[in-house]
């Protein structure tokens, strides 16, 4: 089936429980979690924004409402920065969606893995070509990863997934994909395997947090049944959509961020803090100073 080349949706699952960044995560979503001053879900938003999408679908589970509630207007708070004369903050805030593009809220009635989360998706995506973007994964690039995607998708009219290599004792933390010669970035996958240890691993292309899908994955998922951890799978599902149709590993250019870890979320705001137009200088002279005493 040809697929139209412009994706409309981006899927967000957003209702994992994030049990590696306990006990922050206990009562809030680790999607708000802020690298700098940003909730990382908004660096979701705009990276999907910005590939195209007009529709953000957002699957929620309990403990998100402050998702709903960061995307919703605030009429309150607005007031209050117009009067006091705080026009970048007002900015700030009244920018976060912008006006063309809509916020659609779906709740995962309990966390049954990625695969069902995205399933959950399926009466507002319908048959449409979508993103998925799991938003603790957080990548740096020139272009945003979405948008570099959006581009193989348009010359394919295939599924996408974003890979990057990852040494190979960390296989199991991913699903891990083997492809046929690669062309540039771009390779055609042959096979997905969730989560292997590294003497089963098929290489060490891992997939990351960004997926573009066609319409059929939804009846592979609701034909999939509950995978490694108990839970229903989307790697699962795309190893099933390699039968019918071709499936893509796209090596994106950037710098990802996994921010569902400790670490990788430490790292990623020491970067970024870096980066700030008006944080980074203050903040290199403070770390400067940390390390002339540890000296
Ligand atoms: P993770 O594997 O990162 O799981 O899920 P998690 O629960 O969020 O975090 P940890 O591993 O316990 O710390 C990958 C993505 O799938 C979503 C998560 O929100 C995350 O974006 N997810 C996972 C769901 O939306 N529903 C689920 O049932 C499971």
């Amino acid at each position: 089936m040809k697929q139209s080349a412009k994706i409309q949706y981006a899927v967000f699952p957003v209702a994992g429980r994030g049990t590696r960044f306990l006990p922050a995560t206990k009562a809030s979503p680790k999607e708000m979690l802020p690298i700098v001053d940003k909730p990382l879900i908004q660096y979701a938003a705009e990276e999907a924004l910005s590939a195209g999408v007009t529709k953000l679908v957002f699957v929620t589970g309990s403990t998100k409402r402050a998702i709903a509630d960061h995307f919703d207007s605030d009429y309150e708070l607005e007031a209050e920065l117009e009067q006091q004369g705080k026009a970048e903050l007002l900015a700030a805030v009244r920018g976060i969606v912008p006006s063309w593009a809509s916020c659609i809220f779906i709740r995962q009635s309990a966390p049954l893995g990625l695969g069902h989360a995205v399933l959950c998706a399926k009466p507002i995506v319908e048959n449409q070509p979508f993103f998925v973007h799991l938003a603790d994964d957080l990548i740096d690039s020139a272009v945003p990863c979405l948008k570099q995607m959006a581009q193989v998708f348009a010359d394919r009219e295939s599924s996408v997934l974003g890979v990057e290599t990852v040494p190979m004792e960390e296989t199991y933390k991913y699903g891990i994909v083997a492809t046929e010669a690669r062309e540039g970035r771009i390779s055609r996958v042959t096979k997905i395997v969730e989560k292997p240890k590294p003497v089963n691993a098929p290489s060490n292309l891992a997939v990351v947090g960004r997926y573009i899908l066609t319409g059929t994955i939804f009846e592979k998922l609701e034909r999939t049944g509950r995978g490694a951890g108990g839970e229903i799978q989307l790697t699962d599902a795309i190893a099933d959509l390699l039968a019918d149709e071709a499936v893509y590993a796209y090596e994106f250019e950037g710098k990802r961020y996994d921010c569902g870890s400790k670490l990788g979320y430490l790292q990623a705001t020491v970067e970024y803090a870096l980066k700030h137009e008006t944080l980074g200088k203050p903040f290199a002279d403070y770390l400067q100073g940390l390390l002339a005493q540890a000296k």
